[in-house]
Parts: C-alpha cells; sequence; structure tokens
C-alpha cells in the first residue's frame, strides 16, 4: 500500500513522526566550492540538535545536489528520532523534477525503515507555489516509495505508513497539491505495476479486463472490441499481429467526457502484451523486458484515469490496441498483406515491426470520433533507444507548438522528450509498399522516423498529431531518482501536465 500523505499546519520540531524530512539546497551552479544553503525548517533542526550542520553535511561529503540523502541522529533533543536530510540543488534551479526526486529520494531511504515521516514543505523561499511544491513532494514520496511484490514469496518488509507534509501557510493549497499528486503518481503507478505484471497474467483479454477495473466507479464511458467486433470492423493490423497467439486481441476504448470540455484529446497506446517478434524472431537477450511492450496502453490508461479523478475540463477518449505478437502456425507471415481499419493495405516486411500495425487501426479508429489532437504513447523503436538512450524520450509531431508543448511538459515533469522530425519530404517515400500500399518495415537507417511515417498515413493532413517513442523511457534497468527497476510509468505525469494546461 503507498503511504497515506496528509497536510499538517503544526511545527514540524514537534512532530511526533519517527524520522524528520528536511531539505538543503546545493550552491548555485558553477559555484560548488560554496557550502550548502539549509532551507529554514533544516536550520530550526540544526538549532534544535545544536550542530553546525553545513560544517558536519561538509565533513561527510553531502553537496545538496539533487537527491542526495544524509541522515542525522536526534539525540532525544527533538521528538522525532531520526532527521532525514534530502538535497535539492541548487535553489534558482528548483522546480517540480528537482523537489520530486528530492522526495523520493527521502521516500526510497525511509520505506524499509520509518512508519511515520513529516516532512517539511519547503517555503517561500523556493519561488515555487504552495500547491506546486505540495504535488511535487506528494507524488515524490509516492512513486519513491512503490513496490511491486506481489510475485514474491514474501514481500520485502515496508515500514513508511503515513507522510505529513508540513506547511507554515496555506493549508487548502497544500491540499490540493496532494490530492493532485495521488491522482498523477496514482495513475503512473497504474502503469507500472502493469508493465511489471508479467506476460502471463496480462494477455490481451485479461489485460482488457484489469483496464476497465482499474477505471471502475469514474466517470468513464468503456467499450472493449473483442476479435470478432475486431473483424466486423476490418481491423486488419490488431488481428494480423494477434493472430499467432493462442489469446486473441483485443481494443478497448475509454470515454471521458465533461460536461464543460473544451478540448478532446485522443490518446492512443501500444499494447503488445509480448513481443516475441513473431516469425521475425527476436534474439533471447532483446526479448528479455519485451513484457514492456504495453507501456504505451498502460501509460493512456494511467493518464485517463488520472484525468477523470481530477475532473479536468477537458474530452480524453484513450484507446489500448491489445495484442500478443507470437510466432506460430498461425502467425502472419513475412510478406503477408493487412488491410488496416481505413482501408490502406501493408505488407508486412518484418513481423517484428508490430507497433505500428496495431496504432494504425487504433488512430484510424480515433479519427472516426473527430479529435483535435491525436497523441500515440508507444515503446515502437529499438532505434530510439540507440538514439536517445533510456531516459529520454522522442517526440515527432506535425505540428510545432504541440511538439513544444510536449517537450515543455516533459522537462518540467522530470520526464525529457526530444524532438525528431518527421521528414517527410526526405524519408516519406521509404513506407510505400512493393505490392500494397504500404510496408511496415524499411532498412536500418532513421528507424523512429519511419515508424513515425508510418503512423503518419493514417493521420488526415489537417488533425493535429504527435508520437512519443517511449521504447527507452518505459522501462528503467536499474533504479534511479524517482523510479525503482522495472516499469517507469513514463511518461504518464507528462501527458496530465499537457493535458492540464490545455
Ligand atoms: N517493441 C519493439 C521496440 C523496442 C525495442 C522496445 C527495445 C523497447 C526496447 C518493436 O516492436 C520492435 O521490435 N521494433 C523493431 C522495428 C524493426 C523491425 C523495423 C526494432 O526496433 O528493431
Ligand atoms: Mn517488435
Ligand atoms: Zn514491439
Amino acid at each position: 500500500m503507498p503511504p497515506t500523505i496528509s497536510v499538517s499546519d503544526r511545527p514540524l520540531a514537534e512532530a511526533a513522526a519517527d524520522a524528520l524530512v528536511v531539505g538543503v539546497f546545493a550552491p548555485p551552479t558553477g559555484q560548488r566550492a560554496d557550502p550548502v544553503d539549509p532551507s529554514p525548517a533544516a536550520g530550526r533542526v540544526a538549532a534544535a540538535l545544536e550542530i553546525d550542520l553545513v560544517a558536519e553535511l561538509g565533513a561527510a561529503g553531502f553537496d545538496g545536489s539533487v537527491g542526495s540523502v544524509s541522515v542525522l541522529a536526534n539525540r532525544g533533543r527533538l521528538t522525532a528520532p531520526t532527521t532525514i536530510v534530502v538535497g535539492l540543488g541548487a535553489r534558482n534551479e528548483l522546480g517540480h523534477r528537482a523537489l520530486c526526486r528530492a522526495a523520493a529520494a527521502a521516500a526510497k531511504a525511509a520505506v524499509e525503515r520509518h512508519r511515520h515521516l513529516a516532512v517539511d514543505l519547503p517555503g517561500d523561499e523556493t519561488g515555487m507555489a504552495v500547491e506546486a511544491a505540495a504535488h511535487a513532494v506528494a507524488e515524490g514520496l509516492l512513486l519513491g516509495a512503490y513496490r511491486f511484490d506481489t510475485y514474491r514469496s514474501e514481500p520485502r518488509p515496508v515500514a513508511l505508513e503515513v507522510a505529513d507534509l508540513h506547511v507554515t501557510a496555506e493549508a487548502e493549497a497544500a491540499e490540493r497539491g496532494v490530492k493532485r499528486a495521488r491522482a498523477t503518481a496514482g495513475g503512473a503507478m497504474v502503469a507500472r505495476d502493469l508493465v511489471n505484471v508479467p506476460p502471463q497474467d496480462k494477455r490481451p483479454p485479461e489485460l482488457a479486463d484489469r483496464a476497465v477495473a482499474l477505471v471502475d466507479g469514474l466517470p468513464i464511458d468503456v467499450r472493449v472490441f473483442d476479435e470478432e467486433a475486431l473483424a466486423d470492423g476490418g481491423y486488419g493490423g490488431i488481428l494480423g499481429v494477434g493472430q499467432g497467439s493462442s489469446s486473441p486481441p483485443r481494443l478497448v476504448e475509454l470515454r471521458y467526457r465533461p460536461a464543460d470540455a473544451r478540448k478532446h484529446v485522443a490518446l492512443i497506446g501500444k499494447g503488445i502484451t509480448f513481443d516475441t517478434g513473431g516469425l521475425s524472431l527476436k534474439p533471447s537477450a532483446s526479448m528479455e523486458t519485451m513484457k514492456s511492450d504495453m507501456a504505451g496502453a498502460a501509460t493512456v490508461l494511467g493518464a485517463i484515469r488520472a484525468v477523470a479523478e481530477l475532473g479536468l475540463p477537458i474530452e480524453v477518449t484513450a484507446l489500448l490496441a491489445l495484442a500478443e505478437n507470437m510466432p506460430s502456425g498461425s502467425a502472419t507471415r513475412v510478406s503477408d498483406v493487412l488491410r488496416m481499419k481505413d482501408g490502406t493495405t501493408v505488407e508486412v516486411i518484418n513481423t517484428d515491426a508490430e507497433g505500428r500495425l496495431v496504432l494504425g487501426d487504433a488512430i484510424a479508429h480515433a479519427v472516426e470520433l473527430e479529435p483535435d489532437v491525436v497523441v500515440d504513447v508507444a515503446t515502437l523503436t529499438g532505434a530510439a533507444v540507440v538514439a536517445l538512450g533510456d531516459r529520454i524520450g522522442v517526440v515527432i509531431a506535425n505540428d510545432d507548438a504541440l511538439a513544444e508543448e510536449l517537450v515543455g511538459a516533459g522537462t518540467a515533469t522530470g520526464e525529457p522528450l526530444w524532438r525528431l522530425p518527421l521528414a517527410r519530404d526526405e524519408y516519406g517515400e521509404r513506407v510505400e509498399g512493393n505490392i500494397a500500399d504500404l510496408k511496415n518495415a524499411g532498412d536500418r537507417k532513421a528507424g523512429t522516423i519511419f515508424g513515425a511515417l508510418f503512423l503518419a498515413r493514417f493521420v488526415p493532413e489537417a488533425m493535429s498529431w504527435a508520437h512519443l517513442d517511449v521504447a527507452g523511457t518505459a522501462w528503467a534497468d536499474e533504479a534511479y531518482g524517482e523510479y525503482a527497476k522495472g516499469g517507469t510509468g513514463v511518461p504518464v505525469r507528462t501527458l496530465l501536465r499537457w493535458l492540464d494546461a490545455r
């Protein structure tokens, strides 16, 4: 269970908690020789403990960089026995990203040791609004405490149950920030959980059921297209990818339509519950993390769930294109031609380029709903990992303003995105098929752009569209920042920040 987060306006020093959490700033960038710069709350703790905090931290090699941690013994001088000091980074660089990471570091340090944390909410000295600061801190605490232990016979011990955010003013604004964090971190954790579930327990029909259950009680209308409905509707891409599996594909449509909606956004997620590559079989090492190939679907589910929880005034449709990509006697062959939802025909050059096939159908479905904007999220190409690694995602868009908005939201959130060109003039022809309209794979050059150019053929010229290739960022090979090893829940929070600003 994630810790329960509350707001308290009582003084931090009097908190009857197991540990206090206070922040310390790093010296401004380029001036690392200066001593660290304690927040007012850290200063009060140091006074109560009668220690020279800056000297002690300096001696311990603590530099105040984001997420650094130092633990102090309170020696009976405060009600709480321990203080966790976390680095906030440079004061002039503080924002959601740094504060969230700092809080996550505190949660990681505390999760197995302390039941009850009393956390100072950095105040006026940060320049951040109370609501935004509370959002960042609560989100970091929740994400840092994240565990996925349901499959262990002995779950790792979790001590952390309660965290109080101590504020000196504006408790109501802090409450609003905490509420927002429950939704944003909740959405990210739904995505993490689903990515971490082993593929045997999330084959398409079961993942569809899980998605439906996860929006239960929210104002979201649900439709699930089973294999029969997909055949009736002509979803040849989703069916073609799924036909090698003994578990049939699904398309899940989730719609949140508030009365005060300003715009309609369609979010489309790649949901390959396991990607073996199909007959174009992947080598074993490349298959190891392929239970994460449904991260796009998990992301759009986590996002629409949070949008509905927060009651944002924007219409959102989420489409989860679910299939298992398996080799078998019934699998799509290399050079088979599929007929997609919108009538486009596609030659399957490589059955491992399956994401674009399920997404093409889902985009065609979305277009019929006439949204203002379409954003698809997909672990689409290994080339995206080669280009930007596993901590920066790719955005490709047909709309400069949209690309800029998404990059901005990603930077602020701490889920960076970098734009690549769609390059229609340069490479647009490369998706033309030999005997059909399109082919699903080209040569090794510009693989990420090829994927986007393929998807672009399902988007009308005038419709605003962005493609997020999160092949690198949806999965963490090791824990870092607010992430645990495994599913990251990226880019749920970026989408939420972007939707909230629309
Ligand atoms: N799911 C993979 C992409 C992927 C790679 C995601 C590494 C996460 C980490 C996708 O379906 C795929 O196999 N893409 C191929 C496309 C190629 C055959 C044109 C790739 O990138 O090699
Ligand atoms: Mn593949
Ligand atoms: Zn894939």
